[in-house]
């Protein structure tokens, strides 16, 4: 199985595609640069974001491959409800289990990006979403040198389709008014802007205003 774009492949993750995934979640978490713009160990933000698509629903999980090496990733959830009770059973208790034995290096960019995520959340600048409309989502990351060649729309085309074979009735994603390749890429593949707030949360790393964004798609 697999659809070639040129010398690109998309096909369906295997487990020994993990550690090529995950490094690339983390060196192109910051807008497309890595994850230590704002934290400090790449570990806890694997962990915490990225452990669940590939160890609990790597079904949904697709990757573009160029000459046997992985290019880019696309992970899946088809129930975002199912993805938060595993985060709440499983995946945030393990990882406060490392970070209270002292596992990951948790030192100032750390401190300022979570007390920076508490205080969006309580000025209410993460966007809302209706789960019932649209209960899937995803994220969708490329090593920078495999931008703007067509692996992210035929991720994007790959995952649409096994959620279409599932009757999901829709997929939603969150992203940010600085992710202006996404944003193109989503807006070509019709989704729709759903929610936009205005935010501070990146005011250490990124200047100007910023919005962070859901977008959606129905598949029905
Ligand atoms: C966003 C991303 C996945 C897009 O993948 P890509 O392979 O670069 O995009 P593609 O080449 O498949 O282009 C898809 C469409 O988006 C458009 N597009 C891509 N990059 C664009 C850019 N920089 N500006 C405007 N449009 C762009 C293309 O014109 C194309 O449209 P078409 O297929 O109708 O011709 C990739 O650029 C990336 O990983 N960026 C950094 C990480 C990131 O921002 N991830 C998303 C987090 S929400």
């Amino acid at each position: 199985m697999g659809t070639a774009t040129s010398e690109l492949t998309i096909r369906p993750y295997e487990q020994a595609d993990r550690a090529a995934v995950l490094r690339i979640a983390a060196d192109t978490a910051a807008f497309g640069a890595p994850v230590e713009v704002f934290l400090d160990d790449r570990r806890l933000f694997c962990d915490a974001v990225y452990r669940y698509y590939v160890d609990y629903e790597p079904e949904h999980a697709w990757v573009a491959v160029a000459a046997a090496e992985v290019t880019g990733f696309l992970v899946g959830c088809a129930d975002t409800r199912r993805r938060d009770r595993c985060i709440a059973r499983r995946i945030a208790p393990a990882a406060a289990v490392n970070l209270l034995r002292g596992r990951y290096r948790v030192g100032r960019r750390t401190v300022r990006h979570a007390c920076a995520e508490v205080a969006a959340a309580l000025r209410r600048e993460f966007p809302a979403v209706d789960l019932a409309a649209y209960p899937a989502h995803l994220h969708i990351n490329l090593d920078a040198r495999w931008r703007g060649q067509g692996a992210g729309r035929g991720l994007m085309e790959a995952y649409l389709r096994q959620l279409r074979a599932l009757a999901v009735p829709g997929v939603h994603l969150r992203t940010t008014s600085l992710n202006t390749a996404a944003v193109a890429l989503y807006t070509r593949l019709g989704f729709e802007l759903l929610d936009a707030r205005a935010t501070r949360l990146w005011a250490q790393v990124a200047e100007g205003y910023v919005e962070n964004r859901c977008y959606g798609l129905r598949l029905g």
